[in-house]
């Protein structure tokens, strides 16, 4: 059944689903912004949190089907996108207000709070992504989600295990599109429109 299951769900559909449901987030100039920061190994915080959001989307889709559990997946996404919004360098020495790991999912709430309209699933997401480290556990299934989507990308990252390559690349080249940085013109020789999208997958 999970064979099945995964075969059905491709990355090429998740990446299609992520970026409809987090746009909004995605082509923020204030979100983009994280591609500035590193968060594990050579991953930036903008590709971990695609990452999370795309293993969120998996396993929710996965507990509608088969436990038929309803999820609200835009918040979901939404929460995903924006869990590691703390908008600072954590490896360098003092930049975090304390200890990282205790205090970031505050400090990444006060950001999205400031720069974004969140909604309660949304900012129980962002505050409780590190549960067991900070005190109060998820309150919605949605933070759950997260949460362990959050500890299995870090851990990948982690040891380069690469599980998002092909929908950060697929949200990248969405993001050129969007921004108008790439079009198909009749008159392009296809080795053009080729090397077109090969430049666009390095944004
Ligand atoms: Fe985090
Ligand atoms: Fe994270």
């Amino acid at each position: 059944m999970a064979v099945q299951f995964t075969k059905r769900i491709t990355d090429y559909r998740l990446a299609k689903e992520l970026f409809n449901r987090g746009k909004s987030i995605i082509l923020s100039q204030e979100a983009q912004a994280t591609k500035e920061f590193t968060q594990h190994g050579e991953t930036t915080v903008f590709e971990h949190c695609l990452a999370v959001a795309k293993f969120s989307l998996l396993i929710a889709h996965f507990l509608e089907r088969t436990l038929k559990i309803d999820i609200d997946k835009d918040s979901l996404v939404r929460g995903a996108l924006l869990h590691d919004y703390f908008l600072y360098d954590w490896h360098v020495k003092g930049a975090s207000e304390g200890v990282h790991g205790f205090t970031h999912p505050r400090v990444a709430l006060k950001n999205a709070d400031r720069d974004f309209e969140l909604n309660d699933i949304e900012r129980d997401i962002i505050a409780k992504h590190m549960f067991p480290l900070t005190p109060f556990p998820p309150m919605y299934r949605e933070s759950l989600i997260v949460s362990i989507a959050d500890k299995w990308c870090a851990l990948a990252e982690t040891f380069k295990i690469d599980v998002s390559s092909y929908i950060i690349y697929r949200v990248n080249f969405n993001i050129a599109l969007a921004e108008g940085m790439y079009s198909i013109n009749s008159g392009d020789t296809l080795t053009e429109a080729l090397s077109d999208h090969k430049a666009v997958a390095n944004i």
